[in-house]
Parts: structure tokens; sequence; C-alpha cells
């Protein structure tokens, strides 16, 4: 996501807010900008850039802003494209924010303060905190903090949020709910960052935020409160990794991280579209009324395409469409079927894949609906469709798919809802369901990856199998295709994932006591049906490493190993059971001895055919 810094002390504040944002580079970012405040005049020196930092650097060499307190952000996109008046900081009046997060109620409050008489200069949510600042200010907050708290009691979401002023020239103040935020205390100056790294090369001793939080920063030192403004204390970490460890958070890959990550990925990409009062989703503003479609048809590559398989079964069992889904590249050359009466969603993770954005075309060309999914604002694909609903993923860094993957699923169990309710089909009661159990599915991600654990054991018992075999029925069957291929991206093993009634047509040929096989068998319609390949691969001598459902006895006792997730109803397990295959792919890679996160002859992002 977006990287923040902040410094107070007796430096020129400038040089070390862009050292910190380098060190934040390696997290991808659209924009950057500074806020420093002028001792010579009392006011903020203000700069912002489109494109990579060495441009914000060109701008402070034409204008430079001295001074000793400031905070500086590297923007990803979400609320708004990216531009120089998106980019951060946002300023009112002498007070200028930075945020990383997503303010949900922001156009309700826009729409309040627009009605008071008060005008934008951007289309973020971020703006927005910058005015109620300076509302509180005014109305007479005797502190800068103080009318933080006044704002933040205001907005629902999730923030690290970060502020100066002209009028309280000496301090930082910031807070965090749901984004990381970090303190660095030096020697008579502080320190502050999104991450780590930012600040390493000044000091290893800080202090994390913890959930509604509030911090004020001056040279001397920080005073930390909650909320409601009672005190905190709390002692500082000293932080041992390196640099490298540090851009990692402490795990040994991107991979890994991005694997942990997921949680947060998902409760970002839900915030602010469910909603719970009417039973409903909100995409962003967007309306999908599928009456008036004759079918949707879902078109990506790799991953994203065992996404969209997924898709299929949220989106015709909720809204009742007929559905297809190809693949990108086959779909642009097959003269498709398509016009103005269909929907192509296309899912991108990097919204630059040359296939899918050659099968929008396509699909435009033929007068067809478009609507994307992708994880970067305003990248290729969206700017050439009708809406995006972008997932909150933030940058996905390791090669090999895993956030940007669930996040997908999050997005599609939203446009599902969404086109469920508005074809008649899904009522009220069942999307309420299905609301909650789709909020809940983040927490329910957070205790399956820490019950499996590394699975190192799976790895070095599997680590030298030459093939391997996923096979799931329903929406088991994309999670079996997403496992083959995590597993032979990173480790090389050969694997191959199969429906798992097709396995007496052909593939049980393969079965013999060197080919693990990965049977998907989460509880749920198929069950019985799994439960019966998986007897046959055993009556074959196969090794069976089971997925199942917590608390399932009669596996446990049918499979060479179980690897565990938390119970929901069918069209979420796939939330669930690829997080078992995404750490089992993990650890044989490693366990190899393969470069996990830049595996060979892939990229990240495929903008040739
Ligand atoms: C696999 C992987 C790829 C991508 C594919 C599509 O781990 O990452 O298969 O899913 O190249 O990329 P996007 O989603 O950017 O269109």
């Amino acid at each position: 996501m977006c990287g923040i810094v902040g410094y107070v002390g007796p430096r020129q504040a400038t040089p070390i807010l862009v050292g910190g944002l380098r060190r934040l580079e390696y997290r991808g970012y659209d924009s950057a900008g500074l806020a420093v405040l002028d001792p010579r005049t009392g006011k903020l020196g203000i700069s912002r850039s489109v494109g990579k930092l060495v441009e914000l650097e060109r701008a402070l060499e034409r204008q430079p802003l001295p001074g000793h307190v400031g905070i500086g952000h590297t923007r990803w996109a979400t609320h708004g494209r990216p531009s120089e008046a998106n980019a951060h900081p946002h300023s009112v009046n002498g007070v200028a924010v930075v945020h990383n997060g997503i303010f949900e109620n922001y156009l309700e409050l826009k729409r309040r303060l627009q009605a008071a008489g008060r005008e934008f200069s951007s289309e973020t949510d971020t703006e927005i905190v910058a005015h109620l600042i300076d509302e509180a200010l005014g109305a007479g907050a005797p502190t800068l903090v103080e009318a933080l708290r006044v704002a933040l009691s205001q907005v629902v979401g999730a923030y690290a949020l970060v502020v100066v002023s002209e009028r309280h020239p000496d301090e930082i103040v910031a807070a965090k709910n749901a984004s990381p935020l970090v303190i660095g205390l030096g020697n008579g100056e502080m320190f502050l960052a999104s991450d780590v790294p930012a600040m390493l090369e000044h000091t290893r001793d800080v202090v994390f935020l913890e959930e509604g939080e509030v911090v004020e920063l001056r040279a001397a030192g920080f005073k930390l409160s909650n909320l409601a403004g009672a005190p905190i204390t709390r002692p500082s970490r000293r932080i041992l990794w390196d640099a490298v460890q540090a851009e990692k958070n402490g795990y040994p890959h991107f991979m890994l991280k991005e694997i942990h990550e997921q949680p947060r990925a998902i409760a970002d990409t839900l915030r602010g579209r469910l909603q719970p009062e009417t039973s409903d989703v909100d995409l962003d503003g967007y309306e999908l009324d599928p009456r008036s479609l004759r079918r949707v048809v879902l078109v990506a590559c790799g991953t994203s395409f065992h996404a969209g398989l997924i898709g299929k079964f949220m989106i015709e069992s909720l809204a009742r469409v007929p559905c297809e889904v190809d693949l990108a590249s086959e779909f642009r050359y097959r003269d498709p079927v398509i016009g103005p009466n269909d929907l192509l969603i296309a899912i991108s993770q990097s919204g630059e894949t040359a296939d899918t954005l050659a099968a929008v075309k396509e699909a435009r060309a033929h007068g067809c609906r478009v609507l994307a999914i992708s994880n970067v604002v305003d990248s290729a694909i969206p700017r050439i469709s009708e809406a995006t609903v972008y997932t909150h993923a933030g940058p996905e860094i390791g090669v090999a798919s895993t956030k940007c993957f669930t996040a997908q699923l999050a997005a599609l169990a939203l446009i599902a809802i969404h086109m469920g309710r508005r074809s008649g089909h899904l009522k009220a009661p069942e999307a309420a369901r299905l609301i909650t159990e789709l909020a809940a599915i983040p927490a329910r991600m957070t205790t399956a990856l820490s019950a499996l654990g590394d699975l190192k054991d799976v790895a070095a018992r599997y680590r030298d199998a030459r093939d391997f075999l996923f096979i799931g029925r329903g929406t088991s069957f994309p999670i079996a295709l997403e496992g083959a291929l995590k597993l032979k991206e990173i480790s090389y093993i050969h694997a191959e994932g199969y429906a798992a009634g097709e396995m007496k047509h052909g593939p049980i040929a393969l079965v013999d006591d060197g080919v693990p096989v990965v049977v998907l068998a989460p509880r749920g319609p198929h069950y019985d049906k799994i439960i019966s390949n998986l007897v046959q691969v055993r009556a074959r001598n196969g090794r069976v490493i089971a997925v199942g459902t917590e608390g399932d006895t009669q596996l446990a006792d049918m499979a060479e190993c179980v690897l565990w997730v938390p119970d929901v109803s069918p069209l979420m397990q796939p939330f669930l059971t690829v997080l078992p295959l995404q750490i089992m792919s993990y650890a044989i890679a490693v366990a190899r001895g393969n470069d996990v996160d830049q595996p060979r002859n892939l990229a990240k992002s495929v903008t040739v055919e």
C-alpha cells in the first residue's frame, strides 16, 4: 500500500523524508509528496509529483522545502486516479495530512462539508480529514491532537493518518486503525513511518502503534494515548532485522509476507462495500442490473483465470445469470459470440496483461459491456472498461500471486451479491447471511494461517516428488488448478489440477506410490463424492494429502497428511482451502532452494503476448 514518513527534530526534514520514501519504493507507488513547515514564514511548503520519486526530487530542486518538521507519502491509488491533485499530502488552511487506508463514509462526510461551503481539490477520501481537522481547530479545539480526535470520531474506516499544522508548528500528530504505523526514537529527534525500513538508517528503536491509538511527536519525545485521550505507555523495541528483512517485514520472502497479508487484503477489499443495513453491496456507486444481461463472460489469465472459474459459481448461484469463463488468450482469437447484451468481466491483478487487454478490446469492438477487476488503479484494462471493482490488496511483489487471488475472490463475491440482489434471485435474508459470512472471512483466514503454521514437515516429506496431482469438485476444482499452478511455478515440480470426477477418465493411470495426490475435501455438497475419489486414489497406493474441514475425523484416518481449514459455506471455501496449498508450495520451493519471489522464466506483469 502507500508509504508514510514523518520527521521532527533539529535536522532538515526534506532529505530524511525523501530518503525514507526511497526505502519504501519497493512497495510500489504512483505519486509522491512532502509537506514541510517553513520556520521562516510559519507556512507549510508542499510539493507533489506523479511518477517516481526522482520527479519529486526534481520538483524539490526547483523549489526547496526548508524546515525541521515534515511528512511525506508515496501513494498507491485507491480513490481517484494517480495525479498531482490526488497525491498526498492534502492540505486545507495550513493543515496537511497523509493517509494510508480507506475512509468508508467519505462521500457522506464530503457532502456535509460541501454543504457547509467547503471546497475540495481532489477525488480522494483523504482530503475530508484535512477539512475535519481544520473545522475542529476553527471550532476551538485547543490542541492539534484534540482536533485529530474530533475528526477521527466522525470517520469510519482504516487509517494510518499523519498530520502537521501551521497553527501547531513543533509537532506531528498521528493515529492508527488497521493500517500500520511505527514511531522511531532518535536522540533529540523523532521519526514516524508506515514501515520500519523507512527509518532504519536513523534508528533501530521503535514503538509500534496499536489499533485506536494516537501519538503526538515532538523533537524531545512522544506521547501515546487512546482515542478517548487516556495516556498509554509502551516500551520501545529494538529492531534487529537488516534492511532487506525489514522490507519483508521480517519474513524471509515477499511471497510469505503476502500470504499472511491476505486477511488484511480481503478486509480492505470489502471495506465500505458491504451494506448490512440494506442487505446489499455497493460497488463504489456502479449499478449493475443483470436483468438486462444475456450472460456474463469472465476472461483472465493464469491465477486470475482460476478466480474467474470461482466467480462463475458465485454469479450463477447468487444471481442465476449464465456465465462463461474463458482464457483471455483463447477468447481474443476465437471470434466470440458476444454483443451489447453481454457483460465481460476482465480480471487482472496488474491491469496490464496483454491477452486480457486484447480480450477487452475485442469485446468492446462487439459493443459488449466491460467491467474490470484490478489491483492497480488506472492501469490499461480499467482505463478502457466501463467500470472497475478495485481490489485493495496493495502491491504484490512475489511473482506467484497469492493475496491478489483471494482479493479477486472477494471482489467477485461482492459483484455476485450485488447482481443477485438486483436479479431478484437473492433475497434479503440470504444476502444478509452471506454479507455476515464474507465480513468474517478475514478472521477465519487469520485463524487458518496460524493453525497451518509453516508446513515445513509436509515440505520435507514431499519435496522430492516428481509429479503431483490436485483434485477437487465444485468450487474446489479451480482451487485444485490454482494449487497445481502455485506448485509448478515456484517449486518446478510437475503438477496437474483436475476435476475429481475426471480421474477415472484418464489421470488415475498416473497414480502410484510415487505421486502425491492433493484431495480437496472440505465438508459440503460434494463431500461424499470426493471421498469416493480419495478412496480410489488410495486403492492404487496413491499418497493422499487431504485438505479438510476441522473436526472431520473420518478424513483424518484416510490420508497420509491432512491440512485443516475452518468450516465455512461452500461458496466461501476457496478463501480458505487455497491457503494450505499456497503455504505448501512455498515451503516445498524453499526446501528445494528455489528463488521463491522471482521464479525462473516468469514475470510479474505479462505485457507481451
Ligand atoms: C500466477 C500468476 C499469473 C497471473 C497471470 C495474470 O501466480 O501470477 O498466472 O495470474 O499472469 O496476471 P494478471 O492478473 O496481472 O492479469
